[in-house]
């Protein structure tokens, strides 16, 4: 590593460790739990990874009832061939009508993925055809309206995908997706989920993006400025992700049908 990253990258984590731990805390701790707790009682049933890329969460890497299938959905099947803990690939594109029953699936996730997706007014209206009454998806992604996210939109993505691997070359193919943020702002993901059939059982929304300027100390200041005051005066538009549960819910004799 050279000595202008180096330096740069010891005087913003001075800076990082100084940040409140409330705005610095990362989501995906929590995806993982909320995970375990929807899936780690499941005596059989479908649990379906989307976008499941060649990473799966740590929770679900423990042992689970045989009864219990774990696919793994992605559009690449370079991504799936070396993810060795699910027990089904399937090679699909999540905007398009899934490959699954309707009243299949118990529990449906994603993490860092719904930005990538190009239509998710039909993933999220596949995933409530193909989800049981009662069945839960969680999903963890960034927010459309930050700085990086706007800057991600705003340049090619050749650019922010050289830019990403110099910053994080340890996480060199993970990151630097095409990214749409198709409704990825938490009113309009709630509208979607809402006008789509689910109803909301849970989220939380997180401020801090800066880690992403950690190379670059002059940026990674300015922008964990910006990141403590959007976090205190609760702008939540611009919040910078988003860890949102729903549910399907469970239709009772005498409530009447979604209508379409
Ligand atoms: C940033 S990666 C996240 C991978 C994994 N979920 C993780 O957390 O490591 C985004 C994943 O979404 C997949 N993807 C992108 N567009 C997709 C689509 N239309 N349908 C299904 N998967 C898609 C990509 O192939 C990639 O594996």
């Amino acid at each position: 590593m050279g000595l202008f990253k180096r330096i740069n990258l010891a005087l913003s984590r001075r800076i990082h460790w100084r940040l409140p731990n409330a705005l610095t805390e990362p989501l995906f701790p929590e995806y993982e739990r909320l995970i375990w707790q929807y899936t780690s009682g499941l005596e059989n049933g479908v649990i379906v990874d989307v976008g499941a890329g060649y990473l799966l969460p740590d929770s679900l890497k423990c042992e689970r009832s045989p009864d219990v299938t774990l696919i793994g959905m992605d559009i690449l099947p370079s991504s799936l061939e070396k993810n060795t803990d699910i027990d089904a690939a399937v090679i699909a594109d999540a905007c398009k009508p899934w490959p699954f029953e309707d009243n299949s699936i118990d529990v449906v996730f994603s993490r860092s993925v719904m930005e990538h997706l190009y239509d998710n007014e039909t993933f999220v209206s596949e995933m409530h055809r193909t989800l049981k009454p009662g069945g839960i998806c969680i999903h963890v992604l960034p927010g459309k309206h930050a700085p990086f996210s706007i800057l991600n939109r705003l340049l090619p993505n050749k650019v922010t995908k050289m830019l990403v691997e110099w910053a994080f070359p340890e996480r060199k193919g993970e990151l630097g997706f095409v990214a749409y943020y198709h409704h990825c702002s938490p009113p309009a993901l709630q509208r979607l989920f809402e006008r789509n059939g689910f109803s909301i059982e849970y989220e939380r929304l997180r401020y801090y993006q800066s880690a992403y300027y950690v190379s670059v100390f002059p940026v990674f200041l300015l922008s964990a400025g910006y990141d403590w005051l959007m976090w205190k005066l609760g702008t939540i538009r611009l919040a910078s992700q988003i860890l949102i549960v729903a549910k399907k819910p469970v239709i009772t004799e005498n409530q009447p049908e979604r209508v379409e």
